[in-house]
Formats: C-alpha cells, sequence, structure tokens
C-alpha cells in the first residue's frame, strides 16, 4: 500500500505581512496589507488610503518575526521541521515597486533567513507574492488593473530569482490567486481598490475590473515561470489556490449545477490556466453573461501556454455547500461562505470542518492534473488559553489537524503524488480576514493581543511536542 514518500516535506507556513513586523524598517515601503487596521469576526477591518494616527495596524508590529527569526527557525527547526513556507514581502525589496534598483537591506534579510533555514537543513518554500502588493501600485495604477505591474512584479522576481538562484528551489507565484475571482480579492490580492478608504467589504465590486487585474496576474505568473524554466532550470514552479470544496446540498440536478460552477469559476479556473495553459471553455459562458470583456495582447495568449506549472499547491480549511434553494442556512469561510452542511461541525469562526473533504479534493485535482500536489496551508484558528502554569492544551487542533492527516493518508493510498504538507500559521500570526491575534493557528504561542499589547514570548503548545512526533515517524504517529 502507498504511503507518504520518505522525502515527504512536513513544516509550516507563514506570510511575511502576517508576522514580519517591522514594516517600515530598512527602507520597507507600505503594502496593501500595511494599511489594513484590525477587525473582528464580526466588525470587518479596514483599508484606510494613508495611515491614521491612534489606530492600530496589526502588520506593523505583528510578531516582529524581523527581530526574532533566528529563535523562530530554530523552534521550527526543534519541531523536525524540513520545509517552511514563507513569503518575500515585494515592498522590502521593491518599497514602491517601481525603484530601478533592488534595496539591499531587504536582501540581505531573506538571505539572513534562509541561510538560518539551511543551516537546519530546513528547505526554504518561497511564496513571491503573498497578500502584500506595494500600496504605491495602488495608488498609481489601481492594482493589478494596470497591466505595467506585469513588468515590475517581472523585475521583482528577476532580482530575487538571481539572488537567491543557489538556495532556492521551490518557488509559488501568487497565493491564492483564486481570490482575484471573489470580491475579497479587490483588497487581499488584486489591490483594485484605488483612492479607497473603508470597511475591505464594502468595496465597491466590478468583475470587469477584477477579472482584468487577474489576466495581468496570469501574464505575470507564465512570465516568470517560462524565465525561470530559462535561466534556472533547478527551480521548482508552483501555483497556489485556495480551494473551497463545494457540495450541492441536495441531489437535486439544479443543485448539482450549481455546485460544478461554482467549483468550476471559484476553485478551478485559475489553475486550469496555470497548469493547463489555457483559458478554460467554461469560462466564456460566464464572461459573456457577466459582460467581461478581458484586454489581452499579442502574445499573452502564447505565454500563458508557455509558463506553465511544475506542481499544484493549495490551502484547504473548510467546504461549503451550494443550493438553489434561497432559504437555506449560510455558514463562514475563507474568502467566501456558503450553504451550511448538516453533517459538519465548524470553528469559531463558522469555517466548516470537513477532514474528508480534503480527501475528495486531494483526489479530484489529482485526476484532473496529474502533477505532484502539496497542501501548503491548513489549519483551526482558534482562542487558546494560556494556564496558571504556562501550558497551552490545545487538543483541538491536535484533534483537527490529525484527522487532516488521515485523510492526506488515505488520498495518498488512493494513488495522488503528495510532496508535503506544511500547516498554516505554524507559530501563532495576525489573521488575514479579521486582522485578529485572538484567531490563533500555531504551535507555538507568541505572546501577543488583539490590543497590540505583549511580551511577544514565544512558547511551546501541547500541539508542538505533537506535530514533532509526527513529523518524527513521517505521518506514523497521529
Ligand atoms: C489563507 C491565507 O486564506 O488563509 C492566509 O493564505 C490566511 O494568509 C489563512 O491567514 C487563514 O485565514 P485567516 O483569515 O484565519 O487568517
Amino acid at each position: 500500500m502507498r504511503t507518504f514518500r520518505k522525502d515527504f516535506f512536513w513544516g509550516g507556513a507563514t506570510a511575511a505581512n502576517q508576522f514580519e513586523g517591522a514594516w517600515n524598517v530598512d527602507g520597507k515601503g507600505p503594502s496593501v496589507s500595511d494599511m489594513c487596521t484590525n477587525g473582528t469576526k464580526d466588525t470587518p477591518k479596514r483599508i484606510t488610503a494613508t495611515i491614521e494616527e491612534n489606530t492600530l495596524y496589526p502588520s506593523h508590529e505583528a510578531i516582529d518575526f524581523y527581530h526574532h527569526y533566528k529563535e523562530d527557525i530554530k523552534l521550527f527547526a526543534d519541531m523536525g521541521f524540513n520545509v517552511f513556507r514563507f513569503s518575500i514581502a515585494w515592498t522590502r525589496i521593491f518599497p514602491t515597486g517601481m525603484e530601478q534598483e533592488p534595496n539591499e537591506a531587504g536582501l540581505a534579510f531573506y538571505d539572513n533567513v534562509i541561510d538560518e533555514c539551511r543551516k537546519y537543513n530546513i528547505e526554504p518554500l518561497i511564496t513571491i507574492s503573498h497578500y502584500e502588493m506595494p500600496y504605491a501600485l495602488v495608488e498609481k495604477y489601481n492594482g493589478w488593473y494596470g497591466r505595467e505591474c506585469i513588468e515590475l512584479f517581472e523585475r521583482y522576481c528577476h532580482a530575487i530569482f538571481e539572488r537567491y538562484k543557489d538556495k532556492v528551489v521551490y518557488w509559488l507565484t501568487f497565493n491564492e490567486i483564486n481570490s482575484g475571482t471573489m470580491p475579497m480579492g479587490n483588497v487581499l490580492s488584486l489591490g483594485t481598490v484605488q483612492g479607497y478608504t473603508g470597511p475591505i467589504t464594502g468595496v465597491k465590486d466590478d468583475p470587469k475590473i477584477r477579472y482584468q487585474a487577474l489576466h495581468h496576474q496570469f501574464v505575470a505568473s507564465a512570465r516568470v515561470v517560462k524565465y525561470a524554466h530559462d535561466n534556472y532550470p533547478q527551480f521548482k514552479m508552483g501555483n497556489m489556490i485556495c480551494f473551497m470544496t463545494t457540495y450541492p446540498a441536495t441531489c437535486k440536478p439544479d443543485d448539482m449545477l450549481k455546485a460544478q460552477s461554482e467549483m468550476r469559476m471559484k476553485n478551478w479556473f485559475c489553475s486550469d490556466i496555470m497548469v493547463r495553459g489555457c483559458y478554460p471553455e467554461y469560462a466564456d459562458r460566464y464572461f459573456e453573461e457577466n459582460d467581461i470583456r478581458i484586454k489581452m495582447e499579442d502574445g499573452d495568449l502564447d505565454i500563458i501556454k508557455e509558463g506553465t506549472v511544475d506542481f499544484y499547491t493549495f490551502s484547504y480549511y473548510m467546504s461549503i455547500c451550494a443550493s438553489t434553494d434561497e432559504n437555506e442556512k449560510l455558514t463562514g469561510g475563507n474568502l467566501m461562505g456558503g450553504v451550511k452542511n448538516p453533517y459538519l461541525e465548524a470553528s469559531d469562526w463558522g469555517w466548516q470542518i470537513d477532514p474528508k473533504g480534503l480527501r475528495y479534493t486531494l483526489n479530484a485535482i489529482y485526476d484532473r492534473y496529474h502533477i505532484p500536489m502539496m497542501v501548503v496551508e491548513n489549519g483551526l484558528g482558534a482562542v487558546d488559553k494560556v494556564e496558571a502554569d504556562g501550558t497551552i492544551n490545545d487538543d483541538y487542533r491536535i484533534d483537527y489537524l490529525r484527522k487532516h492527516i488521515i485523510e492526506m493518508k488515505e488520498a495518498v493510498k488512493d494513488g495522488v503524488d503528495l510532496m508535503g504538507y506544511t500547516p498554516w500559521g505554524c507559530i501563532d500570526l495576525v489573521s488575514a480576514s479579521t486582522g485578529e491575534m485572538a484567531k490563533r493557528y500555531g504551535f507555538i504561542y507568541v505572546d501577543k493581543h488583539d490590543d497590540g499589547t505583549g511580551t511577544l514570548a514565544r512558547s511551546k503548545k501541547k500541539s508542538f511536542d505533537w506535530f514533532k512526533g509526527v513529523i518524527e515517524s513521517n505521518g506514523e504517529k497521529l
């Protein structure tokens, strides 16, 4: 029977804007995330066109990985990580995104981080753009709506490829690129919020702008993938999708069709382009019905064909249902909610917990593309309690992760080619959707709170030793 590869990647995942802090240190410029205040489950965070006084911007300090990276990477090594997924902040390398030359201090910081990983035989897995576009590009071009961003992104990629070519192999171009198929993508990934101040849920959404901006990201991704393949044949280039597995709420044929169409436009559309190298036929109808006419230049479709990825990666937290019955109960979710599934429980933030859905999803992806895959985000956002003796007994998190690993194993037995697993927020960090610290995912607790206070001290949760055992046994001891 198949089991996890001997060289299976076990580790954790993070993003610069959610954990580095030092938002304006050593020449770094502001990113979209740096303009976002905190929020809660019920009150959306706000994006502001200028930095407001007496307002908390969680990314500005975050958990200050910038000054704690040695301590943190040592803890990852103690847990047995052989991979660490993190992102490079574009704004550390090109503070406005438009400079001609990269910022040496920014490049040096990531040299240090990568070298520290390598010291412990931890393979860096780098996300090139994780919800942290330079804010100056929002001001100048309305984010990715401006075609100019393609070239600027290439400049950034060329700089980091050349600098880290001897010590990085695995790269992901855009985190959760399919967020651009949803209104949340305006703020998070596309930066199409020029001049806007207000709740992130209040951005005026124009799908025509969104899909145009997304097209520019496809071209940018394909160009740098091709460039990497041509110049650095040792590189392995991946995509990254937020997978929100969508079941039909009933076996009513209308519900089946609705679920199929949601699966296509929300989950498959971007990877069909990035893995198969062309826009899928089903998108034509969607574009026609929504009056979306993407402006393309000569050569765009050729480069999309030539710049396809080597491996497929995705985040998986939850599943939802689709229904044609408008009276169905709704539930929350990552990037978007959906119809409630009566068979599933949900986290405190309303994300439905569905480990078997991960097996289903892995199989569906592998059936479709047949390339190696990696689960680069998964986990339970929960409130942790520090006991009087300092321990943190996060059995709920262990339970969540254990059940998902069991299902990954089943999927491997089913035949999928799974390269690795990097649970999200291996060290507590700022929540992307709400800006909270209270929504914790880590094996490592960080003393940092929603009001910005805290000593930033790190401590191990119960899940730390549990995950260490999982890694040591290559997923046998669960
Ligand atoms: C993914 C993102 O959508 O989910 C991460 O890639 C994010 O950036 C993670 O943090 C969990 O979401 P949240 O909102 O709980 O932080």
